[in-house]
């Protein structure tokens, strides 16, 4: 698309939002033209706290599936649309709810805490959801004695384990972008900049995490090169949080962490590419068709509210 062509349709996105009175969301891994589109901007957290409070007819979700369905549970009275319903999450993805089923079962005396990144139907069976933001302070505010299943996500499982000195037990999920990161690559980094602070997200593998000098969510790691006096920094996590660090800190430098190839697979940058499905094409048509519409079974969405409404009430 030429950029008169990306200018023209981003007018058009403007007048249908203001026309039928919507609200574009997006997460910081979307491409870098539809961040500009987006009436807000945020992390996982960040985007349902603020989809509780907005005053719109129609709520559009440019992030992946889970996302939609998330604000869909929150704003049940809302018309909810996203971009690409096949937009999804290999992370959410990795957990089935039979499976959990299965395994709460085996574990009757455990409670279930689940990342956020987790279908409807994971978070109808799960006591409390957190994102990469909150995991740490409301596992703090769980008995000491609670048993825990946390899932999906094991490298952020390990991570909260460690920070909190709890021993949850683990479901064995991990987000295909995140655990590919290249330690090789990033030690060599390390070398040739020396003394500059490395930000990973907690999806991360161990190493990398033990490597790095920041952990947290998209909007921790945007708010640390922010607030601080340095110009420089290394960067694992997805790519697409570059476009807000450098619109923030247009004098800052930051390095991303390539990803491992392995042979014949594996990819050559860090982009999740759900998150690339959201296209300004497919921004427009949804706003202008009303379609594709998130919706979510009514007691499932019950339940799930219920594990997101603790999770906002103890953030
Ligand atoms: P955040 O909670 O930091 O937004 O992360 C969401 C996500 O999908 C990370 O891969
Ligand atoms: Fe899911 Fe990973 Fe993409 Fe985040 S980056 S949406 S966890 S696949």
């Amino acid at each position: 698309m030429t950029n008169a062509e990306s200018e023209n349709l981003k007018s058009k996105i403007t007048s249908l939002k203001r026309e039928k009175n919507a609200v574009i969301f997006a997460h910081y891994y979307t491409r870098p033209e539809i961040q500009e589109i987006a009436d807000f901007i945020g992390d996982s957290l960040a985007l349902a706290q603020h989809a509780t409070r907005v005053q719109a007819d129609i709520l559009v979700m440019c992030g992946v599936h889970f996302m939609g369905e998330t604000m869909k549970i929150l704003c049940p009275d809302k018309k909810v649309l996203i971009p690409d319903m096949a937009a999804g999450c290999s992370l959410a993805d990795s957990c089935k709810a039979e499976d959990l089923a299965v395994f709460k079962a085996q574990h009757p005396d455990h409670m279930v805490v689940s990342y956020v990144n987790t279908s409807a139907d994971v978070k109808a069976l799960t006591d409390i959801v957190v994102t990469s933001s909150n995991a740490k302070k409301i596992v703090d505010q769980l008995p000491a004695d609670a048993k825990i299943i946390f899932g999906p996500d094991h490298n952020l499982g390990s991570y909260i384990n460690s920070v909190t000195g709890r021993n949850m037990l683990l479901w064995n999920g991990a987000c295909h972008v995140h655990s590919r990161f290249s330690l090789e690559a990033l030690m060599e980094l390390k070398r040739e900049n020396p003394g500059v602070e490395v930000l990973a997200h907690p999806e991360c593998k161990g190493p990398i995490l033990a490597q790095s000098d920041v952990i947290g969510s998209t909007k921790a790691l945007l708010d640390h090169v922010i607030k601080s006096p340095a110009k420089r920094f290394i960067i694992a996590t997805e790519s697409g949080i570059l476009f807000e660090m450098q619109r923030a800190c247009p004098d800052k430098q930051f390095i991303p962490v390539p990803p491992e190839v392995t042979e014949g697979v594996g990819c050559s940058c860090n982009e999740c590419e759900y998150m690339r499905m959201n296209t300004l094409e497919k921004v427009y048509d949804c706003l202008k068709n009303e379609e594709p519409q998130m919706s979510v079974d009514s007691q499932i969405a019950k339940k799930a509210y219920d594990s997101i409404d603790r999770m906002l009430r103890m953030s």
